[in-house]
């Protein structure tokens, strides 16, 4: 009684397994494509950090857009001071942004050595805060 329940129980497990298989062979050889779009374009909410990011680097952008990186680099100093170095030496606070806003616009010498920054007139103060924002982002220490 018990051996005919377990052949009873196998020839079930074959069936279902064999119903699977057609199953399977039915998807793989009917015309159905599979809509790849959704996995390999970005999410919605992937596009919307993307964007996110872009705003953050909006002082990132603006300085590569302007004249600085003839006298700067990130971890380097060349005829100005390393970006990093401006980081370490300000806290990232409204008053330090405020100030090298200013120095950004207006140019300068004597903090860093006796050689000028240019002064930039044609930044605009928000973006001359943006450009430092960012610099003072990449403190190190
Ligand atoms: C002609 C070269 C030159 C260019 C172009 C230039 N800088 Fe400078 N920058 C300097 C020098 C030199 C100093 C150091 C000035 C000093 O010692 O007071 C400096 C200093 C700075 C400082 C630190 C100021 C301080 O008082 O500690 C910041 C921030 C800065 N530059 C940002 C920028 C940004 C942003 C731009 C682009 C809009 C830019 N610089 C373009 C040469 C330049």
């Amino acid at each position: 009684m018990k051996n005919t329940f377990t052949l009873l129980g196998l020839g079930l497990l074959l069936v279902a397994c064999g119903g699977e298989t057609s199953e399977n062979e039915r998807f793989y050889e009917s015309d159905y494509k599979p809509d790849t779009t959704q996995v390999t374009g970005p999410s919605p909410q992937a596009a919307g950090s993307a964007n996110n990011a872009v705003a953050m680097d909006q002082g990132a952008k603006l300085i590569s857009l302007s004249d600085c990186l003839a006298c700067h680099r990130e971890d380097e100093k060349l005829v100005g001071p390393a970006y990093v170095d401006v980081a370490n030496k300000y806290e990232a606070n409204d008053k330090n942004i405020d100030y090298l806003a200013g120095k950004i616009i207006e140019g300068g010498s004597g903090v860093w050595g006796q050689v000028p920054m240019t002064p930039h007139p044609n930044i605009s103060k928000e973006d001359a805060r943006e450009m430092a924002r960012y610099i003072l982002t990449l403190r190190k220490e």
